[in-house]
Formats: C-alpha cells, sequence, structure tokens
C-alpha cells in the first residue's frame, strides 16, 4: 500500500485523506498555524492527539488578519522547517495550500460580535473579521471533529467558539494552555524580531501581568492595581500600552470596577521595540 503523503498542498488531496480516514472510523483533530512554529505550537499537536486518532495541521498566512502596514510581508515563512517540527510532534499530515484561499471574486466578509468586540478589536479592527473568514473556511475544507486554539490568543479562542457555535459548525473547539519562556514571555512566532535589549524588557511582561492579578483577587480596586500595571510597563521599557483590562472570562465583558462573582481573566496588550506583545491569565 502507498504511504499517505505528509504534505497536501490542494483541497482535493485533503478532502482525499480525510475520507480515507473516515472510511476508517478515524476521528480527526486540527491546529491551524500560520506557520513560524515553535514549542507553543508542538504543544496544541500533543492536545489534539489527546482528542483525536489522526491529526491535520496547517500553515497558512492569512492576508485578511493583517490590516495595511502590520507584518504581513515580513511574517517568518519556515515551512520545511515547520514541517519537521509537525512530523516529530506526531502530526499526521500538514495542509499547506499552493496560493491563495481567497477566490478572485471573493466577496464574503463576517463580523463577530459578542467577545470579539472591544480590546483587540479597538486597535485592529479587521483582525476577528479576517480570522473568521480563514478558520471558518478551514473548518469547511478539513470538517474536522475537534480544533485545538491556544489560549495566548484568548480574546481568539472565545470568538472562535461564537463562530462555530452561530454558523452550526460541527466540530469541539478546545482551548490550550499558554506555553512559556523561562521568564515567563508567552511563546509567540512574533518573539523572533526582538533584539537581546527588546526581549529583555519583553520578559517584563509577565511579571507585571502576573502581580496585576494578584492584587485584583486580593481585592485591589481593579482600576488602581490596571493603572499601576500600565505605569510599570512604561517604567519596564514599553513604549505604550494598549490595554490591561480585566474581563469576564467567559464573554469579555469589561469588568471595571470589581470582581463580583464572575470568573476574570486579565488581558494585556503593550508594545516594546515595535513588537506588540499580548498576553493573558484567570485571576
Ligand atoms: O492564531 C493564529 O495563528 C491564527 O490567527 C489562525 C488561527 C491560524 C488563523 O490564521
Amino acid at each position: 500500500m502507498p504511504q499517505p503523503r505528509f504534505i497536501v498542498t490542494t483541497e482535493k488531496q485533503l478532502r482525499q485523506q480525510v475520507s480515507e480516514w473516515r472510511l476508517a472510523g478515524k476521528t480527526i483533530g486540527f491546529v491551524p498555524t500560520m506557520g513560524a512554529l515553535h514549542a507553543g505550537h508542538l504543544s496544541l499537536i500533543t492536545k489534539a492527539k489527546k482528542h483525536a486518532d489522526k491529526i491535520i495541521a496547517s500553515i497558512y498566512i492569512n492576508p485578511t488578519q493583517f490590516a495595511e502596514g502590520e507584518d504581513l510581508g515580513s511574517y517568518p515563512r519556515t515551512e520545511k522547517k515547520d514541517a519537521k517540527m509537525l512530523q516529530v510532534a506526531g502530526c499526521d499530515l500538514v495542509y499547506i495550500p499552493k496560493g491563495s484561499l481567497y477566490g478572485e471574486h471573493h466577496a464574503t466578509s463576517l463580523h463577530v460580535g459578542g467577545a470579539a468586540l472591544g480590546l483587540e478589536t479597538d486597535y485592529r479592527p479587521h483582525f476577528f473579521g479576517g480570522v473568521a473568514l480563514i478558520v471558518t473556511k478551514l473548518l469547511n475544507r478539513v470538517q474536522p471533529d475537534i480544533a485545538v486554539f491556544g489560549e495566548k490568543d484568548y480574546q481568539q479562542l472565545l470568538t472562535i467558539r461564537r463562530i462555530t457555535s452561530d454558523l452550526d459548525i460541527p466540530v469541539k473547539i478546545i482551548g490550550a494552555p499558554i506555553m512559556r519562556e523561562k521568564d515567563g514571555l508567552a511563546m509567540s512566532s512574533r518573539n523572533q524580531y526582538f533584539d537581546q535589549e527588546g526581549r529583555a524588557i519583553a520578559g517584563h511582561l509577565n511579571r507585571i501581568m502576573r502581580a496585576c492579578a494578584k492584587e485584583i483577587k486580593a481585592g485591589a480596586d481593579i482600576k488602581h492595581a490596571t493603572d499601576t500595571a500600565i505605569e510599570a510597563l512604561l517604567s519596564a521599557g514599553f513604549s505604550s500600552v494598549d490595554y490591561v483590562s480585566v474581563a469576564d472570562a467567559k464573554t469579555l465583558k469589561i469588568l471595571p470596577h470589581s470582581l463580583d462573582k464572575n470568573q476574570a481573566r486579565l488581558l494585556i496588550a503593550a508594545t516594546c521595540k515595535g513588537v506588540r506583545l499580548i498576553d493573558n491569565c484567570k485571576i
């Protein structure tokens, strides 16, 4: 019997492999990525393997989630290395679409409300529309039983849960914990943009976030604690802070003053040496 290919580049090849696995009674797990993989991505594969028999990852740098002036052109492209890493991690198939996934006459857009509003959307208004489109398209092509997304992009994870529920896409969305470097910096493909000085400053983000979460948990006023965190970030060398916000962990409704009985999440976006970082943690 011929060995199944590990990398497929067309929708036809992808669907053919998926239907062979379906016929054999296998369940399918899916991990979409934009490549430039690191240990955080590999942990998504490990998580997916706990929930499905066959794991498919995709590598596609989705143009619709980048605004003009963002890093679409310079986003690291390391497909060969990525594919090797995925294979070692136990992924069964990588879908690396050849060319654009958007047809010449593509004219559909998606607007997501709820958890997609505010926070990232206040600073990157194009972002969740682009993510919604590509994730919907990829889920339609792969038709997995489960799909895994990292909690590092917490608002993205809730947004994707909203889309799949609202559009009746039959997939279970599973969140995976954030993987961190030794100093606590959340792993991200964009961390490789840092020079030594920037990387040292970036390491303060997690420390400041943890201190803020601890203070709020101990009963501090949210506004006071988040203002203190913003000051600490700026003193540590961050050039700007988009937000340090506390939100309901399920709806992302901002909790301006007190926690009440809500399960709360602290979310941060700040820029250091031209690299915008996001991070979050449970309170
Ligand atoms: O989180 C990402 O890497 C991307 O936003 C995703 C989900 C692969 C869509 O392009």
